[in-house]
């Protein structure tokens, strides 16, 4: 299984996509099997019932996902490494786990644009925005840095990014 570990906004989903293409795996993204298991977007699972909610959930939909399915690609939400035991797991599972890893200046202007479904960071004003991610990065890199392939994206196509996970693989 190949896991894509990241900060939001990294590019998990567009460079996973990319990569089940290149080798023929299925797709799947950790948060529309949480949607689906709850019958509820992120952003409506977050305002109904809260982040310690969504986190168990999380955790469950983790678990059965990389027990069911041996040979995906698999795009994790970007607190997913981060809570519980979850990294134990994830790491438990495959060799193949890719941390995507973007700068503070990269993840800031593209989350800026597209912050509205996420709920972690949608109440945010753009310098605010700036200081979140800074802090939030350095607490999470603790664990992202866990992961055996660390892969810089900053200024790269996501196209370029899923070759070289692809020759990795081979
Ligand atoms: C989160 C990232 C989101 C989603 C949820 C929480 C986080 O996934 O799981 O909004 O804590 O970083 P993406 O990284 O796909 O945006």
């Amino acid at each position: 299984m190949v896991i894509l570990i990241g900060y939001m906004g990294s590019g998990k989903s567009t460079v996973g996509k990319l990569i089940a293409a290149k080798t023929g795996k299925a797709y799947l993204d950790l948060d529309t099997l949480i949607e689906k298991d709850a019958g509820l977007s992120i952003a409506e699972i977050f305002s109904a019932h809260g982040e310690i909610w969504f986190r168990k959930k999380e955790m469950e939909v983790l678990s059965k996902t990389l027990n069911d399915n041996p040979d995906i690609v698999l795009a994790l939400g970007g607190g997913t490494p981060c809570f519980g035991n979850n990294m134990e797991e994830i790491l438990s599972h495959s060799d193949k786990v890719f941390y995507l890893k973007a700068s503070v200046e990269t993840l800031t202007a593209r989350l800026a644009n597209e912050k509205e479904q996420r709920p972690m960071i949608s109440h945010l004003g753009e310098e605010e925005l700036d200081d979140f991610v800074r802090k939030h990065l350095f607490e999470r890199n603790f664990f992202y840095l866990r992961s055996p392939h660390v892969i810089g994206v900053d200024q790269r196509s996501p196209e370029d990014i899923a070759q070289q996970i692809t020759e990795i693989l081979n």
